[in-house]
């Protein structure tokens, strides 16, 4: 068998080793010269990964059993279209399906069309003075979230990232003057973060275990929010913070969405999450994700029994699927640029992979460049170190000393999946929810 993956950050590196655990052979087309990525596969090819007229050529070329795309750019510029247009597997939506992800107001109307509980108070605006009016016409804090795809960092918060109401219509007259035609002005939600993955093929949906994305780019949860720091999973066991019934409750929310989708025409293929808030009112959708997240992909991937390959196949062969994780508790930590989330500074690091193996962790390059034995950084992430054990103690152990195993200067958040900060978050959760 034969794969094509595309994209080239440590959510693809975590794919392509599920994929060639299935023996597959590995056609890789990654923006960057991600050596993880180069290392394991059979052809690896330096492009965009948008750009549609070279993956088609590489496709047609090798005709891959199955196609994974990793990042929402590739979705959102078409390249899935012309694959399946083309008579590919493609594990990924079409560009229509992924609407659910490149514009957040068509996800809310479709909630509220549909009548799928799990929605917030949400309005979207072309237009300066109308914004205006709708914020001094509530009485909430809210959110204020481009209509577009913004790598994470485009959502801001009241209270978090803008004070006052003024600040917040500033905001919006910077965005509806910039790269934004439309905003979306929605009421905060106080909880609890999660994130819930799922494999889709028309109506059928198999769900992940939940992960936690540690988002905010410095310690205590402090600091820009950025695509990603770290995150946590206690596999098939939740997250010691979160209802089991609030997981429960947005695995219907998210199959109510796929569903609605098909009733409209639009079948939905390939991997989808859903970020959930867990609320005193239950869990409230705070976006949809038309892919896995990177890092929450990469702690789920690696619980995985089987190959995510060989649960593509099935899932389009209508095969029986029961997707079977290890139940460990997995850490990752992301080591990104001084600077990253606000004004990075790459520079160029060293690992010692023997050493990260000795102490029982793994490693998935993200958005970097190999030149030698140094790693380049980009603007953007650079290396997750992921940490399994059958308990947090000894997940998080495996972190000591870690300075030894990386050179270089990078910054990296400490306290992701700390005892401390878990404990914090149930304490929070049971005196918004009560008891679970
Ligand atoms: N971790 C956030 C995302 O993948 O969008």
């Amino acid at each position: 068998m034969k794969a094509l993956l595309i994209g080239g950050g440590g959510r693809e590196h975590a794919l392509a080793l599920s994929i060639i655990k299935s023996g597959a052979e590995l056609i890789t087309i990654s923006p960057n010269k991600n050596p993880g990525l180069a290392r394991v596969s059979k052809k690896f090819y330096i492009f965009q990964d948008h750009d549609t007229d070279f993956i088609r050529g590489v496709a047609t070329r090798y005709k891959p059993d199955c196609i994974f795309i990793g990042p929402e750019t590739p979705l959102a510029s078409g390249v899935s279209d012309v694959l399946i247009s083309d008579g590919f597997r493609v594990f990924a939506p079409s560009s229509k399906a992924a609407k659910l992800e490149t514009s957040k107001a068509f996800l809310r109307i479709l909630m509220k069309e549909k009548g799928i509980e799990g929605g917030v108070d949400s309005a979207s605006f072309t237009d300066l003075d109308k914004a205006r009016k709708y914020v001094d016409a509530i009485d909430y804090d809210f959110v204020i979230k481009p209509d577009g795809l913004t790598g994470g960092k485009g959502v801001m918060v009241q209270g978090t990232h803008f004070n006052s109401r003024e600040e917040g219509i500033a905001v919006i007259g910077k965005y509806l003057g910039s790269n934004y035609s439309k905003i979306l002005i929605e009421r905060k939600v106080e909880g609890e973060e999660f994130s819930l993955q799922a494999l889709v093929f028309n109506d059928t949906i198999h769900f992940f275990p939940i992960v936690q994305d540690y988002k905010r780019a410095y310690e205590g949860d402090s600091g820009p929010n950025t695509g990603g720091m770290g995150s946590i999973s206690f596999s098939t066991r939740g997250l010691p913070f979160i209802p089991p019934s609030h997981i429960t409750a947005a695995q219907t929310i998210l199959r109510k969405i796929v569903l609605a989708l098909a009733e409209d025409g639009i079948n939905y293929t390939g991997p989808i999450y859903g970020q959930f808030m867990s609320t005193s009112e239950g869990p409230k959708v705070i976006e949809i994700n038309a892919r896995m997240g990177d890092p929450e992909g990469i702690n789920v991937l690696s619980l995985l029994n089987d190959s995510i390959m060989d649960v593509a196949i099935s899932i389009f062969n209508r095969g029986s699927v029961k997707l079977s994780f290890r139940d460990s508790v997995s850490i990752l930590r992301y080591l990104v640029p001084i600077g990253y989330g606000q004004d990075p500074n790459p520079s160029k690091i060293l690992v010692n992979e023997e050493l990260l193996i000795s102490r029982g962790l793994r490693f998935f390059y993200a958005s970097v460049n190999s030149r030698g034995k140094y790693l380049i950084q980009t603007k953007s992430r650079s290396l997750a170190i992921l940490s399994e054990d059958n308990n947090l103690e000894g997940a998080l152990a495996k972190f000591r000393g870690l300075e030894d195993a990386i050179r270089g200067d990078y910054y990296m958040r400490k306290d992701i999946g700390n005892a401390d900060s878990i404990t914090r978050k149930r304490t929070f959760m049971q005196r918004l929810v009560g008891l679970f």
